[in-house]
């Protein structure tokens, strides 16, 4: 499928991230000390769109070091956390002992998943800056079902592809927005929590996922998708030009048509009509 071996970046990509945990872990962006005294990193559309997860199992792909899995757990889910990056996933442990939170946390790649769990969960639970990292979405929804109990549900909350098309600074149309096999590459060094710390590892592959396609790939295994919400804020300044609210999502200032920045998606695996659990909620504004 792919032009190229994708070994080669899922180790450019680790390292990128191993050099970015301590980095991570001492940024404003990721409010640690913050969690520490209690607070949740999940967005509260979120927790909305999550539903009730007290006593179920949850699994967390991409989990980094588990602040979003943990706030699943303060929320009362089962939490398991899994992220290929061996420092992440230690600090992740390590902030679990310290909030007195119940968690498994697993080192593996997405693709290994239910090999290195072994278990079923009630919940997927994914996203936030995840599916750009994988290069085979087909792959990734095989894994999704293979970790869920029957009638249990994938919820994913990502970035908006459309944002990838412009450029950084404008919106200028600089890329397509159909996914190629080859990845995207990029060299800047820092990281989105903290651009202007020092880094050596660089150099990463990311690949586009249109929605249709996760959508698709979803939809075909027999996951039946619940609702599609397309958002209008996102988490991060993804253009100087966005602002800030009260409630710390950026938005495209008053004046500017609306875009969508930001989706989330509940799917559920032989849902019945009757199946709890939000559906159609009103999309989040
Ligand atoms: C932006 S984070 C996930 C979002 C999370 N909500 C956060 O910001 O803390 C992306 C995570 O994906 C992990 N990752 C990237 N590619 C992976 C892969 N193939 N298998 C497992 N983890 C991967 C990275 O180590 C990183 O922790």
């Amino acid at each position: 499928m792919h032009g190229q071996p994708v070994e080669p970046w899922f180790e450019a990509n680790r390292a990128w991230w191993d050099e970015r945990v301590p980095i991570h872990l001492a940024s404003d962006f990721y409010g640690v000390d913050q969690f520490r005294a209690g607070r949740s990193t999940l967005e509260p559309f979120e927790v909305a769109e999550l539903g009730d997860m007290s006593e179920r199992s949850l699994v967390h792909l991409q989990c980094h070091f588990g602040l979003d899995t943990l706030s699943c757990a303060r929320l009362g889910a089962r939490v398991t956390g899994l992220d290929f990056s061996a420092p992440a996933i230690e600090a992740a442990r390590q902030l679990a002992v310290a909030t007195g939170l119940e968690a498994r946390f697993e080192v593996g790649n997405v693709y290994d998943a239910p090999d290195v769990l072994r278990e079923r969960y009630d919940i997927v639970y994914t996203g936030k800056g995840a599916l750009a990292w994988l290069p085979d979405l087909a792959a990734w929804a095989d894994v999704v079902v293979g970790l869920l109990r029957p009638r249990g549900t994938v919820y994913l909350a990502e970035f908006h592809p459309f944002t990838d098309v412009f450029a950084d600074q404008d919106l200028t149309v600089r890329y397509g927005y159909f996914g190629q096999p080859e990845p995207m590459v990029d060299e800047t060094p820092g990281t989105y929590a903290d651009p202007s710390a020092a880094t050596t590892h660089n150099r990463t592959g990311e690949w586009a996922h249109p929605i249709g396609e996760v959508l698709t790939e979803l939809a075909v295994r027999g996951l039946r998708v619940r609702f599609v919400h397309e958002v209008p804020f996102t988490l991060f300044p993804r253009w100087p030009f966005l602002e800030r609210g009260p409630d710390g999502v950026y938005r495209l200032p008053p004046g500017m048509p609306d875009l969508p920045l930001l989706y989330s998606v509940r799917a559920t695996l032989d849902a019945a009509d009757e199946e709890d659990g939000p559906t159609r909620a009103d999309p989040p504004r």
